[in-house]
């Protein structure tokens, strides 16, 4: 039997990872956060009780869990105790069952100040981010100029890190962008409060995660964003700032590759992205207005509306390949409901020579040039919501899914079928012992 297992997105997020790692919450151990920040928000809804979480995993309403932040996760520490706040108000206590790695790089309110001016400044061309001061901490990371949470323990060493960044900001912010500056004094005291609060949660998470490892604990690795928002394999540079495929579970762990077991993808069966970039299938006019209304596309960290599309079945087999995801969970049927037509899209051709790409395209000129052509399939005209059994589906539903099936030959787990945690088909009886 499987001990661990990963469930990241592979679109532009919000593919309802939250939901799918509730269920496998149940039987596990511990939920791993590996990249990321607070620009996550992952829903549960478990009768009618609606969470939304941005960095404490999505295992909360499992009292026996533990949730962990690795090394690879971006935190701010005034919103992680928010967070818990907000957890506690709906009497879920999670305080003592939170693990958070010495390593992790801290957000400070300088990176959210230098966000917002960025975006701001520059709305033509701005990336659309969730200014949360995630891009700014990931620069401060890779410039080995970061303060990571252990450095908090040292409050002469965190001082002077401190002044040397606030002043480095500070720069910046008064001079290129004439904006208000931040206060040394008021990050310094908020920053060890903070600290104080949530030092006893610090462990070399590595090492714990290792020796869990050995010991046959479940273990799942939790994602955020998705595939196509990843720094290296996305959208580039519509795209967040870290690695959001499968290999930022080794580098925000400390976890060897060797140690996973399963790798799960989670994809809708149409797709959305919040913020700016590269959308080849992206659809306006009704079919928008069906999606993002029945689906509620809006952001569940900035309640921006989302963008709509079909399913690219070309960047998600990109996106399998990339993640060597061993099988995939398809979320939001229930969404396609009712429409006439419904539509994949299975290659892409150049504007100007008609001719198919071959080769995925890498920036945002290349981009430009790619006409999506699609398949299209008849609607069931009939509702799905909450169905459980796969052979309960519509016979339309079933000539959809087993197109897919056929196109990215690999298995299909899972299929949800509406935003409970038990509207949901389980195909793979293995992963249902996991379950
Ligand atoms: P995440 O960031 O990947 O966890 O996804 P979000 O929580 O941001 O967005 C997914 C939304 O879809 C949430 O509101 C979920 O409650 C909802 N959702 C998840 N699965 C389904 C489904 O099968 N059908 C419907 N209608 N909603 C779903
Ligand atoms: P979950 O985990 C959807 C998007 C932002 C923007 C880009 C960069 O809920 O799936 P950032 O603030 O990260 O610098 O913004 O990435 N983005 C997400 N879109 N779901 C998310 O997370 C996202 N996290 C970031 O909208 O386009
Ligand atoms: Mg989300």
């Amino acid at each position: 039997m499987i001990k661990n297992i990963v469930i990241l997105g592979v679109q532009w997020g919000d593919e309802g990872k939250g939901k799918i790692v509730d269920l496998f919450s149940k039987t596990s151990d511990y939920v791993v956060r590996y990249q990321g920040g607070n620009n996550a928000g992952h829903t549960l809804l478990v009768n009618k009780k609606k969470i939304v979480l941005h960095l404490i995993p999505s295992c909360v309403l499992y009292k026996k869990t533990t949730a962990i932040l690795g090394n690879g996760v971006v935190v701010s520490l005034i919103d992680l105790i928010k967070e818990i706040n907000y957890l506690k108000e709906k009497n879920i206590f999670i305080k003592d069952r939170v693990i958070l790695s010495h390593s992790i790089t801290l957000i400070f309110e300088y990176h959210i100040f230098l966000d917002k001016a960025r975006e701001e400044s520059n709305l033509k061309s701005s990336i659309g981010t969730t200014r949360k001061g995630i891009g700014p901490a990931y620069e401060d990371k890779i410039a080995r100029r970061a303060i990571r949470i252990n450095d908090l323990n040292n409050v002469h060493f965190f001082s002077k890190m401190l002044k040397k960044n606030v002043q480095y900001y500070n720069f910046q912010l008064k001079n290129i962008y004439k904006r208000n500056i931040v206060s040394y004094k008021k990050i310094y005291n908020e920053s060890l409060n903070s600290f104080l609060e949530l030092k006893h949660m610090i462990q070399d998470v590595g090492l714990f995660l290792n020796k869990k490892i050995k010991k046959g604990f479940k273990i799942v690795f939790e994602g955020a964003q998705g595939s196509l928002l990843d720094i290296d394999h996305g959208t580039y540079p519509y795209v967040s700032s870290s690695n959001s495929t499968i290999g930022g579970v080794i580098t925000g762990t400390g976890v060897g590759i060797k140690n996973i077991e399963y790798i799960l993808g989670v994809s809708k069966l149409y797709s959305t992205r919040v913020g700016n970039g590269p959308f080849p299938t992206e659809v306006f006019g009704n079919i928008h207005n069906h999606l993002y209304k029945i689906g509620k596309e809006f952001g569940s960290t900035t309640g921006r509306i989302r963008r709509t599309g079909w399913l690219d079945l070309v960047l998600l087999k990109r996106m399998i390949q990339i993640n060597s995801l061993s099988g995939i969970c398809f979320t939001k049927l229930d969404v396609l409901d009712y429409l006439q037509t419904i539509k994949v899209c299975i290659k892409y051709i150049n504007k100007d020579s008609k001719k198919e790409l071959k080769i995925f395209p890498s920036n945002e000129i290349e981009w430009k040039n790619v006409i999506p052509v699609y398949k299209s399939f008849k609607g069931w005209n009939q509702s799905t919501k909450s169905i459980v059994l796969f052979k309960k589906l519509p016979k339309n539903v079933i000539k959809f899914i087993n197109f897919i099936q056929n196109f990215i030959k690999i298995s299909i787990d899972l299929i949800s079928t509406g935003p409970e945690r038990s509207e949901i088909i389980i195909l793979n009886n293995f992963l249902k012992k996991f379950i």
